[in-house]
């Protein structure tokens, strides 16, 4: 976990104004771009949860890049988690909210056996609306979650709260500068 923290501090690209003007936009796609940061990050992401899953669940889109690296490292099966109208079977769906307006996630009703333990991954915890309804989705295909693993959580947006009664590890949590 040192050395994913050590990475993330000296690759991670921190952009002002995007999307919009005034937010501070933490671009991690320079520490997944490089070799060494990757594997401590993939390692370090599923280390809290060592021999408690049997499949990783990960949420469109940056979340499959974790979920399945961590899948093929531990053994276990990889289960997606896909934004509205992509899974082409029955399918379990939950909305959430976006800054303008909701959307919504689904997943199939079928891809795991009843029971299974799931850690669910992403890259980021926000204000935690889309890892809640992705935990909301495997409740109702019947998995228990083990815990949410993201690289990085925006203190200040309350997605702890929004993930109340979840375990959820953050390799690194930003917190807004104290002025
Ligand atoms: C981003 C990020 C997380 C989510 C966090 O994904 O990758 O999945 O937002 O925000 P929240 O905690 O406020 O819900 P985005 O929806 O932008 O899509 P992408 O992963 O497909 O780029
Ligand atoms: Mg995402």
């Amino acid at each position: 976990a040192l050395r994913a923290r050590e990475a993330l501090g000296r690759l991670t690209a921190v952009v002002p104004d995007f999307p919009s003007p005034g937010i501070l936009f933490r671009d991690l796609t320079p520490v997944f771009s490089d070799a060494e940061a990757f594997h401590a990050v993939v390692d370090a992401i599923s280390e809290p949860f060592a021999g408690t899953f049997d499949a990783v669940a990960g949420v469109e889109a940056r979340g499959f890049l974790l979920a399945a690296a961590v899948a093929y490292a531990t053994g276990t099966g990889v289960v997606t988690i896909r934004k509205a109208g992509k899974l082409p079977r029955a399918v379990y769906s939950e909305s959430y909210d976006l800054e303008y307006g909701q959307a919504a996630l689904e997943i199939h009703q079928s891809d795991l056996p009843a029971g299974a333990r799931v850690l669910v991954l992403d890259d980021v915890l926000a204000t935690g609306g889309t890892l809640a309804a992705a935990c909301a989705l495997l409740d109702r295909a019947g998995a228990a979650v083990v815990g949410c693993g993201v690289v990085l959580e925006l203190g200040a947006l309350g997605g702890r709260t929004a993930l109340a009664g979840r375990t959820v590890h953050a390799l690194e949590i930003v917190r807004p500068a104290p002025r």
